[in-house]
């Protein structure tokens, strides 16, 4: 949706204003959103969720629930210096999830939590925005896709890599203007530092993140199995655990999540893929390169470690039309919301699902088959062999029910 230069957030945000009567504003007039949204997990993820529903003006802040009094405290802290009126503080996740005055749950909880908690917030009928991965094992992401598919309303799940500006831009290369042809390969890359720390070291642990292919890399493989419009079925992995957390002990346990692997995944339609990860890197940097008949795109985000980071995008079609390098930004206060403005555009394409009642993706289907590429990768390193997607699936399912 296009947005008038009068309505941008930009005249909204700061104090430079703040001398300003009500009857004065215009331009820095903020609209009281009508939504009520209940925020579930108040660590990292959780606060940057409540930044930019702020930033969005897309709904209120309205509830919080976490059972880390820190992470609460320090939610409440944020809110008030954004000058966000005080939300709701819930004794339990069924008091937060039972809240009859809230549109959407937003649960931004460690991955192993995830099936516990959408077992509670599925049986009441709001929305809901579930962080990715959907699940640790197969058989809880398939249980969490049932009961989002028998839920009586919207279940987003925060693949938000999407809207990234590099990614978002590529896809309209490929898909919109068919830039570059029929897609033939898909080749990504993070490159990056190590994984951060987080409230109980929750993810330096396989067993609470699903592995770090599942954990981290779901986001890579829904973007390779975007642009490669087709079904990921067999997928060949290498990795290890090579330099990171080897000295780290967390209630006498040793971190066990590699750090670094290599992936190849053969689709359905023929489509070949690659992802290389390095997670002891010091800086950050993301890299798509897709080869379709015609042309290449190569989009590319890039930091070293405290400093500014740079998109380029580059289109080489040949003798098909102009050939030409862009970078694409969001403005920085959206960038520096979180996640190169990924996660404002996802509440805000989130808002337009619960407006319309029309809900346009990632599909539960997507959600699943981004974890499962994760789940065979993580298999193929520990069997030493390709692994048939296919063969980690009940017989009986139909994989097509959660589009
Ligand atoms: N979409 C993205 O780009 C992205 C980025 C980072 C993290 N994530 C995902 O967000 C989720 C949270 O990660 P994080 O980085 O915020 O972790 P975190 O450790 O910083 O925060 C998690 C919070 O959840 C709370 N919590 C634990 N169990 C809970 C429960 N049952 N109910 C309510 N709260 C509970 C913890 O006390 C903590 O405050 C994970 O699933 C992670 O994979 C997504």
């Amino acid at each position: 949706m296009k947005q008038s230069v009068e309505k941008s957030r930009v005249f909204q945000r700061g104090r430079a204003f703040a001398y300003l009567e009500d009857q004065d504003r215009y331009l820095t007039q903020r609209t009281t959103p009508t939504l009520n949204y209940g925020f579930i997990g108040c660590g990292m993820m959780g606060l940057e969720h409540m930044r930019n529903v702020h930033l969005a003006g897309s709904a209120n802040i309205y509830g919080v629930y976490d059972p880390s009094p820190t992470s609460t405290h320090h939610a409440l802290e944020m809110l008030k210096r954004l000058r966000v009126p005080v939300p709701k503080s819930y004794a339990s996740l069924a008091a937060a999830c039972a809240d009859p005055d809230t549109d959407a749950l937003i649960i931004a909880t460690p991955n192993f939590t995830h099936l516990e908690v959408m077992r509670v917030a599925a049986t009441h009928n709001k929305a809901i925005f579930l962080e990715k991965p959907i699940a640790t094992t197969i058989n809880d992401a398939i249980e969490v896709c049932h009961l989002a598919q028998s839920h009586n309303n919207i279940v987003r799940v925060g693949l938000q890599y999407r809207y990234k500006a590099i990614y978002a831009e590529a896809l309209a290369e490929v898909f919109e203007r068919q830039a570059i042809g029929q897609v033939c390969s898909v080749n990504m890359l993070e490159h990056r530092f190590p994984f951060l720390d987080k409230v109980g070291q929750w993810n330096k642990f396989n067993e609470n993140t699903g592995g770090t292919l599942v954990e981290k890399c779901c986001h890579y493989f829904d973007l390779m199995n975007l642009f490669a419009g087709g079904k990921p079925e067999l997928v060949y992995a290498t990795g290890s655990q090579a330099t990171n957390f080897k000295e780290f002990q967390y209630g006498n346990e040793s971190a066990d999540g590699l750090d670094q692997a290599q992936v190849i995944v053969n689709y359905g339609n023929g489509v070949i893929g690659g992802f290389s990860l390095c997670m002891f890197v010091p800086g950050s940097h993301e890299e798509l390169i897709v080869c379709g008949e015609a042309g290449r795109i190569k989009a590319s985000e890039q930091s070293e470690l405290g400093d500014k980071n740079e998109n380029q995008i580059d289109v080489w079609v040949g003798e098909s039309g102009p050939s030409r390098t862009i970078r694409p930004k969001y403005p920085s206060y959206i960038e520096s919301a979180g996640h190169h403005g990924s996660t404002f555009f996802e509440h805000l394409a989130f808002a337009e699902d619960l407006a319309s009642g029309i809900y346009q993706g990632p599909t539960l289907e997507d959600a699943l088959q981004s974890a499962l590429v994760g789940f065979a990768a993580q298999r193929s390193i520990e069997e030493r062999a390709a692994i048939e997607i296919a063969d980690l699936l009940p017989a009986q399912l139909d994989m097509a029910t959660f589009s």
